[in-house]
């Protein structure tokens, strides 16, 4: 075959190999039962047997192989092998016998061969997880979970998962995790840090509760997602407050996570420096409120909902002082009722138990949180955060 010939078949993409086997077959030497001459007598195909060796005359006759018979290369035996039996317990037939082939049986799902047997494949315990998959011929491979996993099922598929994240979900740790167990997240809703930290103020939560039809944005947290600034709320997040809260409820969690993960740039201050002002109004209404341990009990079994423990209130006492501590009361109060809205709280608050001078200062609080000047504040923070799609939200919507 010339240069030309060649390059134009394995252009055209024709086979080159059969013309070359057919040309040229593997050879074999035999000394001719006759004339004792040796001879170079061609191979039989796959498929085929020697059904007669060459002489110095005649060609080496080749035969199909009989049925139920299989050769696989090249070869100058006088007869092709037996196919193998059937395929045992627990194995299929992945490919019948052919002429060139031989039966080929494999272990059934979840199952490998192992010598001459199937067996199951390995489960892997808790505390390990899947490294690699079992298959007909290997078992699974299981590997201890390391730290920051955990797989707490008995299973030949699954791999080990990573803790839940619960600092990202706005969640504290109640229980670390292990090889073998997830962390236990809670939602915090105990005082905690020794500290007298409110984690959303009155003022902020007033401006964070700033509403907006749903109907006039649907994806309206997306947006305010994307044109917050500092770190970012993450999209899984983002997810799982949109999972567990109405719609008017999820723009005040996310920008409640968005202060908590900005916090250290207080970047709340950042975007609105008239905060200050705001929270300097609300300790003058309740500033020269000056409240006994049990007056401030007698306040907390007032507000509606769920009612902040004694010990709860005790504790806080130690670290808060006053006026603060109301404030503090007040958020206690919330978190206990899964972040109900404290100043409709107030607006329901009994008056019956408490000094009358303190629950006229808490409602004009309540009417100070309400006001133009507080108004003026939402646009000014909305406007600046994400500019005038919001703008246009609200003139849309007044
Ligand atoms: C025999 O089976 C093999 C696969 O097991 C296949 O590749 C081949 O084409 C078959 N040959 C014939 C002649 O059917
Ligand atoms: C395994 O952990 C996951 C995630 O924490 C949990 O949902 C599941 O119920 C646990 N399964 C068992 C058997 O403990
Ligand atoms: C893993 O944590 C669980 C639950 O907190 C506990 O019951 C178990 O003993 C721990 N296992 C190990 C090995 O520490
Ligand atoms: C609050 O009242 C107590 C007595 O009832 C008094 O000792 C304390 O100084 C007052 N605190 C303030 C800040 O007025």
């Amino acid at each position: 075959m010339n240069k030309l010939t060649y390059y134009a078949l394995v252009i055209f993409n024709i086979s080159v190999t059969p013309i070359v086997q057919e040309i040229s077959p593997p050879k074999y030497y035999r000394e001719d039962p006759e004339t004792s001459v040796q001879l170079i007598c061609d191979q039989c195909p796959p498929g085929t047997y020697v059904k007669q060796h060459c002489t110095a005359f005649r060609k080496t006759e080749c035969a199909p192989c009989p049925t139920n018979h299989y050769s696989e290369h090249w070869h100058y035996s006088q007869e092709c092998q037996y196919c193998s039996g059937v395929c045992k317990e627990l194995q299929y037939v992945k490919q019948e016998c052919n002429s060139t082939h031989n039966r080929v049986c494999e272990c059934t799902d979840g199952w490998y061969l192992e010598l001459e047997f199937c067996l199951r494949h390995r489960k892997c315990p808790p505390g390990f997880g899947i490294v690699q998959p079992g298959t007909p011929e290997s078992d699974t491979i299981c590997r201890r979970c390391t730290k920051g996993f955990f797989s707490n099922e008995t299973s030949s598929t699954a791999a080990c998962q990573r803790h839940t994240n619960c600092h990202a979900l706005g969640l504290r740790m109640a229980v670390k995790g292990n090889a073998t167990h997830d962390n236990v997240c809670y939602q915090n809703t105990e005082p905690a840090a020794p500290r007298c930290e409110i984690d959303v103020s009155l003022c902020e939560e007033a401006l964070f509760r700033f509403s907006v039809p749903s109907e006039l944005a649907p994806n309206w947290l997306n947006i305010l997602v994307e044109s917050l600034p500092g770190m970012k709320v993450k999209r899984e997040n983002l997810e799982w407050i949109k999972q567990r809260h109405n719609s008017q409820e999820q723009i005040f969690q996310l920008l409640k996570l968005w202060k908590l993960q900005n916090k250290e740039q207080d970047v709340v201050k950042n975007v609105i420096q008239d905060i200050d002002l705001c929270e300097k109004g609300v300790l003058k209404h309740i500033g020269h409120i000056n409240l006994t341990t049990d007056e401030l009990l007698a306040l907390m079994q007032s507000l509606p909902g769920k009612k902040v423990r004694k010990d709860d209130v005790k504790n806080m006492l130690l670290v808060c002082n006053s006026p603060k501590h109301i404030l503090k009361l007040l958020s206690l109060w919330r978190i206990k009722n899964g972040d109900h809205d404290t100043i409709r709280g107030i607006r329901h608050l009994k008056t019956k138990n408490i000094p009358p001078g303190v629950a006229q200062n808490l409602k004009k609080l309540v009417r100070f949180l309400h006001s133009p000047t507080m108004y003026r504040l939402y646009q000014k923070l909305f406007l600046k955060m994400i500019g005038n799609q919001v703008q246009s939200l609200k003139a849309g919507c007044l």
